[in-house]
Order: structure tokens, then C-alpha cells, then sequence
């Protein structure tokens, strides 16, 4: 543990650690009773403090495992089948874990839903209906969710953990996405859309959040599911609602605003509303309060990406603009279609690789670097002599090396036959 990590206890005196670890039960009896014995042999340290750096230098704690044990808060390091290892953050709906499982050993995010949420018997219902469905998603641009379950009054979900940051935080920490980068993104997420569109589910909260970019820059889709919990306080509006609904209205679609029925045109909205705020860094509908906002996307149409952002490749608009249609049926129909519209922007058409500039003005494709001609083959020759009869072959190899002397010859031949043909008629016509 680093120095400046050196905890806080809440008491003067840290706790006993051996019992804050007892009590925790995240670690086996054998293993205790190792600890205990090495401590008692002077190996370990005594020191709560000390020792705990001992134990997260020899990987039996983790960090925050440590800290929590120190500020005397060993509970809640188990949910369920899972131990809690790190905090990876937390959202309007829950806190996120990196958790592992007891027995198996895998490695999970966890979410843990707000009491506020999870209380709420008709949402819950809902929600794990919704969860048997999202259980048998399996696309690599999709988060997989591997368990959902309630351990002690505590909701949670375990889910496939993707090393990396949402487009959020990228966008936070890194500013406004490159349009190349960025179409790759919104056609991967597209694509994990199109895999839950087909099996009945529609997100409901596509954003920036929710967009997990892999380190090996594949992009999962989080949270599917999860909308439904959003719908836990009925009295909740949205000019009042703290984060739940208020952070989601900026890529609501004007359908789902309206609280009408919403099918996956409305996700590819939100998947507009996304591109649009991660290209400019700007939300498409600007407002002062979310009533403002919301009555924007109602009413009217987004603020030009022009205006904002002058340069973006006019296809890369085109797209925009059906994604962020007021109307679904002027949207793409399937999240497949957007995704193969958002693939085509920079796809180099075959025609054009042959002009110098890229399509709609977006940077130069560099032109294939032309292959070199390949030399004719080689043919070889062979000479293939037919195989004559052997008494013809001295009159064969005399016309390969004479053929006007061959030629002669058999004209000499054909006379001399000629002339013993004359003459051997004139002697049968003379004796009869
Ligand atoms: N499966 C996961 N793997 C890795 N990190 C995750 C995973 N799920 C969530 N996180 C991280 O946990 C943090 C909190 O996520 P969470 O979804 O709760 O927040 P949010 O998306 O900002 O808000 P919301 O509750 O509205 O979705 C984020 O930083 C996110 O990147
Ligand atoms: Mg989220």
C-alpha cells in the first residue's frame, strides 16, 4: 500500500484486524490461522496498519478491501456467491464492484442496486423477468450478465468486467472523439443493439455511460436490462427526479420522453443523441433545466452540428441526421441498417480510390501503393518429336534437316514408280 493510500480509521485506534477479518468472511479458517501464526511468529507485522500493507503486498487483500477493514467496516464485502475487491464507481442506480466469485473463482463487475430501488417489490419483479432475457445475450459488442440475484435484501447483477472506460469517461478525460474513431464505436455498439433487438430487448439508455470501450477497442454495451429499474419511483418527475431520470433525458428519444411505447428505433435515437455529444462534446438539445430539454427534443430539432463542430464529413451528418429523426419511421428501421450506414462513411468506395480525395471530404484515403506488374511466366518449349514408323524415320529426319532434298525425293520416288508402271503396261500390252 502507498504511503499517501495510508488509511483513515475512523477511531484513533485502528481495530483489530484479525477480527475485522473474521468478521468479514472473505477469507477461509486456513488461511486465517496462517496469518495468525505468522504473526505470532514475528514474520507479520502486529500493527493493524502495518500488517494490512503486508497483506496487500502478498495479494491475500486488496486495497479497498484493506481500507474498509481499517475504518472497522468489514461487512458487506460479501453479496451472494462474490467477494467485493475493488470499487469501480457508482451511477444513478448503484455502485459498481470488480467482485469474485467464491467458488469459481471468476472475475466480475458487480452492481449493487440502491436500497431506494431494490425495496420496490413491483420494479424488482420486472426487472429480474427482464434479467432471464439479458441472460441469454451473447454478442461481443454486449456485456454479459452472468447472474442477477437479491442475498440479504441486496439486489445485484454480475456481469462480464471489461478492463477499460465508458465513452464517458473517455470523453471526460480525453475530450471530443475523432469522427473515424467515433463511427467505428457507434457501428460496434450498433451491431450489440441489433443481438438484444432480436431477442425482444430494447436498452432504453443508451448513452455515453453505457458504452463500455474495451482495451482491445471493442465496445460493449452495458446496462441492458437495467431500464426497467428506472421506472422504480412512479411519483418521481422528471424536473425533480435526483440523477435517476434527470441524467437520462439527454438522450432520450421523443417517444420514450412522451412516455409512449417505445420499439428499437427509440435506442437508435439515444445511439444519435450519443454520437452527437461524443463528436461535438455538446448535447443535441441544449437546455437550461431538463424541462427545457425534454420539451427541445419533443418539439423541434437538434442544434446543427455545424454550428458546433464545422468540420465533420457530410455522410457522417447524413447519418446523423436519420439516427436523430423526431419521427422513428424516418429513422433507420433496424440497428443493423445504422450500423451498415455508419460502416459506410469511411469505407473507401472502389471507385473513388482512385481519385485523390477521400469521400465527402474527409481526410485523403491513401491510395493502394500499386502492385508491381508480374513478369510474363516463363513458358518453356519443348521440342515433342511424333514417333514414326522405323522405316520412316531416315526419310523423317531428312526432311527435318532438308526438307526441300525430302521434298526431291519423293518426287524422284513418285517418277520412278510412275516409269516402272509405264513400262510394265506397255510389256503386257505388247505380249497379248
Ligand atoms: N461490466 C463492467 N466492467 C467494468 N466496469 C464497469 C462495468 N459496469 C460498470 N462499470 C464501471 O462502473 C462505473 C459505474 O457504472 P454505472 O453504470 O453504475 O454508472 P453510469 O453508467 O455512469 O450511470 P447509470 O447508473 O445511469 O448507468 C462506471 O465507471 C463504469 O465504467
Ligand atoms: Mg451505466
Amino acid at each position: 500500500m502507498a504511503t499517501s493510500d495510508r488509511p483513515k480509521p475512523e477511531s484513533e485506534s485502528p481495530p483489530d484486524l484479525m477480527a475485522a477479518l473474521k468478521r468479514a468472511g472473505i477469507l477461509s479458517e486456513a488461511r486465517l490461522g496462517e496469518i495468525r501464526s505468522r504473526v505470532l511468529a514475528g514474520e507479520y507485522p502486529v500493527d493493524p496498519i502495518e500488517l494490512a500493507r503486508q497483506l496487500v503486498k502478498d495479494r491475500i487483500l486488496t486495497e479497498y478491501q484493506a481500507r474498509r477493514l481499517l475504518s472497522n467496516r468489514p461487512g458487506g464485502l460479501i453479496i451472494g456467491r462474490y467477494i467485493i475487491l475493488e470499487k469501480l464507481g457508482s451511477g444513478s442506480m448503484g455502485r459498481v464492484y470488480m467482485a469474485k466469485h467464491r467458488m469459481m473463482g471468476r472475475v466480475s463487475a458487480l452492481k449493487i442496486i440502491a436500497p431506494e430501488i431494490s425495496n420496490n417489490e413491483r420494479v424488482v419483479a420486472r426487472f429480474q423477468r427482464e434479467m432471464r432475457m439479458v441472460g441469454k445475450l451473447d454478442h461481443p459488442n454486449v456485456v454479459r450478465a452472468f447472474d442477477a440475484d437479491k442475498d440479504r435484501g441486496i439486489l445485484y447483477i454480475a456481469m462480464e468486467y471489461v478492463r477499460g472506460d465508458s465513452l464517458g469517461q473517455r470523453l471526460k478525460t480525453r475530450g471530443v472523439i475523432p469522427p473515424k474513431e467515433l463511427v467505428d464505436y457507434a457501428a460496434q455498439a450498433a451491431l450489440g443493439l441489433q443481438h438484444a433487438h432480436e431477442r425482444g430487448i430494447i436498452h432504453r439508455d443508451i448513452k455515453p455511460s453505457n458504452l463500455l470501450l474495451g482495451d482491445d477497442g471493442t465496445i460493449k454495451v452495458l446496462d441492458l436490462g437495467l431500464a426497467t429499474l428506472m421506472e422504480a419511483d412512479e411519483h418521481a418527475s422528471f424536473a425533480t427526479a435526483d440523477g435517476v431520470a434527470v441524467g437520462t433525458i439527454d438522450y432520450m428519444s421523443p417517444e420514450q420522453a412522451c412516455g409512449r411505447e417505445v420499439d428499437p428505433r427509440s435506442d437508435l435515437f439515444s445511439l444519435g443523441c450519443t454520437v452527437y455529444h461524443l463528436l461535438t462534446g455538446r448535447l443535441p438539445f441544449p437546455g437550461n433545466s431538463p424541462v427545457e430539454r425534454l420539451g427541445a427534443r419533443i418539439s423541434g430539432k437538434y442544434a446543427p452540428v455545424s454550428g458546433v463542430k464545422p468540420d465533420v464529413p457530410p455522410k457522417l451528418l447524413e447519418v446523423m441526421d436519420r439516427l436523430l429523426a423526431n419521427r422513428p419511421s424516418d429513422r433507420y428501421q433496424t440497428a443493423a441498417e445504422a450500423a451498415e450506414a455508419l460502416r459506410s462513411i469511411f469505407a473507401p468506395a472502389p471507385s473513388r480510390l482512385a481519385g485523390p480525395q477521400a469521400p465527402d471530404g474527409a481526410p485523403a484515403v491513401p491510395r493502394p501503393a500499386p502492385s508491381p506488374v508480374p513478369p510474363p511466366p516463363q513458358i518453356k518449349y519443348v521440342h515433342v518429336r511424333p514417333k514414326y514408323p522405323s522405316w520412316f524415320q531416315p526419310i523423317a529426319n531428312l526432311a527435318e534437316r532438308s526438307p526441300a532434298g525430302a521434298f526431291a525425293l519423293i518426287l524422284g520416288f513418285l517418277g520412278a514408280a510412275f516409269a516402272a508402271g509405264i513400262a510394265a503396261g506397255w510389256m503386257i500390252f505388247s505380249a497379248a
